[in-house]
């Protein structure tokens, strides 16, 4: 061999060794299909935290790949995570829009030294299954809870809950229950939908005959939230004042241009808006919208996943980029920033995130656009379905 080939062969071995010193990050999550401007969200805050944050953690450059998985499915998504920690050779897994994904991936954890950071799945156990579960989003309990007093405070006494039916709805449905009757509320009657339901038309007359002031509902966020809270004005509920109450899940930003001025007036209580007033959020916005391409499309599954990159830089610095998937949990318990949601942390005992959560009011800005306008806040929420999760 020339030396000049020899020269080509170092460099060729040192490059293939610098790509695989990278340390690999793989997220799973709906890339296409009809939930894939929530996936999009997740890729604008991953990208917008490189952004601001550069490509190395600890000294350590990483990289993200990723899996599509366009609805639940919960088969699917082990195989996407085998695939990941397997052939990819990925130190973390994150992303996990919806609850069932998480949970059939959960059992892989502690054989493969992976630790799950979840971006969005909202049921309060996922985190309870792992010691090596972190969570950055929110829980249906969390969101859920505080609506209870504001329909309390609206005069709000008989309500019909409408969820679909998975775990987050029973969740979200438990949480509101717990709560409003606590506070003297009274539910009349509570229904469930299959995730596949896409006519709300029967049950939306079935709540007007039924002498509620109110309905709290949840469906995941995406065409579901947006065909059901259309079916809440076309079938002329509100006209018959009967309030609308849920977590902000079905008022999401990226959904109020389609439902336009019948949603202005919706209050929904959240852990996160694109219009929160604060510096942190419009350096996040403002990185968001670059890498979303499409302002209108910015949502909150986009916050989950930025601080959920934060959460794993800190493991990576922790682990000095060495797979100790204990070690890298252990680094996050505790920790607590300010995210463009405003004040949190990770609780040290649950790995969940403990937030502020606001309620909020579907309002127009002075440039036109629809927000949910922050107008009130419960500050330091940990998450009550904890207790309920064991
Ligand atoms: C979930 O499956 O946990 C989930 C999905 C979408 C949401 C909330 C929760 O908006």
């Amino acid at each position: 061999m020339n030396q000049r080939l020899v020269a080509l062969a170092i460099a060729l071995c040192a490059l293939t060794t610098a790509s695989e010193a990278k340390v690999k990050i793989g997220v799973i999550g709906p890339f296409s299909g009809p939930f894939a401007s929530q996936g999009k969200n997740f890729k604008a805050g991953i990208d917008a935290y490189i952004a601001l944050n550069g490509n190395k953690a600890g000294g350590e450059e990483i990289e993200v790949i990723y899996r599509d998985l366009p609805q639940a499915d919960p088969a699917q998504a082990k195989t996407r995570a085998q695939e990941l920690v397997v052939k990819e050779g990925v130190q973390y897994l994150a992303g996990f829009y919806f609850t069932p994904d998480a949970l059939a991936v959960v059992p892989l954890l502690e054989q493969a030294n992976v630790p799950m950071v979840v971006m969005n799945a909202g049921t309060s156990m996922i985190v309870t299954r792992s010691p090596l579960v972190v969570r950055t989003s929110f829980t249906m309990w969390q969101t859920s809870t505080p609506m209870a007093k504001v329909a309390r405070d609206k005069g709000v006494s008989k309500v019909v809950t409408i969820v679909s039916d998975y775990s987050p709805g029973v969740d979200a449905e438990t949480a509101f229950k717990t709560a409003f009757t606590g506070l003297g509320g009274e539910v009349i009657d509570s229904i469930r939908m299959p995730l596949s339901t896409t006519d709300y038309s029967a049950i939306m007359q079935r709540v007007r005959r039924s002498g509620a002031d109110a309905i709290f509902a949840f469906l995941p966020s995406g065409p579901t939230t947006l065909g059901f809270v259309k079916a809440y004005n076309e079938n002329d509920l509100a006209k018959s004042g009967i309030k609308f109450l849920s977590p902000g899940d079905l008022t999401q930003e990226s959904d109020l241009p389609a439902l336009g001025d019948a949603a202005l007036g919706i209050q929904t209580t959240f852990h996160y808006s694109v219009s929160h007033q604060s510096q942190e959020n419009r350096k996040f916005v403002d990185a968001a919208n670059k890498a979303i391409g499409n302002p209108q499309d910015l949502s909150f599954p986009a916050v989950g996943a930025f601080d959920g990159m934060r959460v794993i830089y800190k493991m990576i610095e922790a682990t000095g980029g060495k797979q100790d998937a204990q070690k890298a949990v252990e680094a996050v318990k505790g920790m607590s920033w300010e995210s463009p949601r405003g004040p949190v942390s990770i609780d040290p005992t649950s790995r969940h995130i403990t937030q502020n959560i606001y309620l909020r009011e579907v309002s127009k800005a002075s440039d036109g656009t629809y927000i949910n306008k922050e107008i009130a806040t419960f500050e330091k929420q940990g998450d009550p379905g904890l207790a309920a999760a064991k």
